[in-house]
């Protein structure tokens, strides 16, 4: 089963071609250079940037899988979470070339993708990785902080998740107080490792006494704002790399406090982590120790680019939808839900 899947939520434009966990071409066009000078992703220009792109970046994706439209079976789109005018451009694109080519459209919750990302195969078929349900979900990003009780193929319960910033997010807007551009989590996991991850400023750890599974990162991201605001420009300067360190340690602290609580609390084989956090090498010994000590399997995505925000896990997460019959209906409008939750994945418009 061949599927053409697009994702626009956010600052990528990413289309790819999928037959069944395998994936055939993916493209990504990346806009992080256009949001740079704003801190932070714009909505309108992420729109108009996907709209002027979307019609090559479907064009290059099929000529690198060397598949014509005639020989794809199905249509995935993401519908949500994510900006709602840059989702809307995948979703008419979608609708567009479903009804041109008389194809059904799969609609798929953005998070769904990251979470199956972990079980993407390169065309070749590998690497060969079992699903063996329950497993426990830790998805991680510039827009979600969740730890998701995976119970089977399109069944999930958020069982914790941040109550206010995001844990890229706080990642951001530390390297931002810093001086730094857009992106700031792959900068301040680079300081951070100049000085082999030391703490010496032991930020508070958000939520650690909290009697849930829940993340905070407001309060971490306030007390690094007084620290730095008491410092004059040069004490902050030589100390960039001691600050990114140990405000990196708080947020991976306090977001495997819970995670180890909830491999306490459920019983699963495998821990899974997803999202554009989880690329980070000191996010991966820190998620692997926990998991080896209660004996658990920790897997991630096997290729970097599924890290990031890519259209290929929305073409395997769409196999299995197709799968179980989940279809946008023929001739209703499929709109996005920009605040879509794991929860209610078949909620469509
Ligand atoms: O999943 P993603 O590409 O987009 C969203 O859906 O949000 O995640 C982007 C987030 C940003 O906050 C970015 O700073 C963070 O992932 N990120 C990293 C690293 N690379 C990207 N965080 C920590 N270490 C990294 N190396
Ligand atoms: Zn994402």
């Amino acid at each position: 089963m061949k599927i053409l899947a697009i994702d626009t939520s956010c600052d990528e434009t990413a289309v790819a071609v999928t037959s069944e966990r395998r994936v055939l071409s993916h493209v990504e066009f990346s806009q992080v250079y256009l949001h740079k000078q704003y801190g932070g992703v714009m909505p309108s220009v992420a729109k108009r940037a996907h709209e002027e792109r979307i019609d090559f970046v479907v064009d290059d994706a099929l000529k690198r899988a060397r598949v014509s439209m005639d020989e794809i079976d199905h249509i995935a789109v993401t519908y949500g979470p994510g900006l709602a005018i840059a989702l809307e451009v995948g979703i008419k694109k979608a609708v567009e070339l479903a009804s041109k080519y008389r194809k059904k459209v799969i609609p798929v919750n953005h998070m769904e993708g990251h979470l199956y990302s972990s079980f993407i195969q390169n065309k070749n078929g590998n690497p060969v990785r079992d699903f063996s349900f329950p497993m426990l979900g830790l998805l991680v990003s510039g827009g979600h902080t969740e730890l998701v009780l995976w119970k089977d193929h399109l069944s999930y319960e958020i069982v914790g998740e941040t109550i206010d910033d995001a844990a890229g997010e706080a990642l951001d807007k530390a390297a931002r107080m810093l001086g730094f551009e857009y992106p700031g989590g792959p900068v301040i996991e680079r300081l951070a490792a100049d000085v082999d991850n030391n703490d010496i400023y032991k930020f508070p750890r958000p939520m650690r006494m909290s009697n849930d599974l829940n993340f905070s990162y407001s309060g971490l991201k306030t007390a690094f704002l007084y620290c730095i605001k008491k410092m004059s420009e040069d004490e902050k300067n030589s100390n960039i790399k001691n600050l990114s360190s140990s405000f990196q340690e708080a947020v991976f602290n306090s977001l495997m406090n819970k995670t180890e609580q909830a491999m306490k609390n459920y019983k699963v084989n495998i821990v899974v982590a997803g999202g554009g956090v989880v690329i980070n090498k000191r996010f991966r010994f820190f998620l692997r120790t926990i998991a080896n000590k209660y004996k658990i399997e920790s897997l991630f995505p096997p290729f970097n680019y599924l890290t990031a925000d890519n259209a290929a896990m929305i073409g395997v997460a769409a196999y299995y939808k197709a799968q179980a019959g989940i279809f946008a209906k023929e001739g209703v409008s499929l709109d996005r839900v920009p605040r879509l939750s794991l929860e209610n994945p078949y909620l469509i418009g």
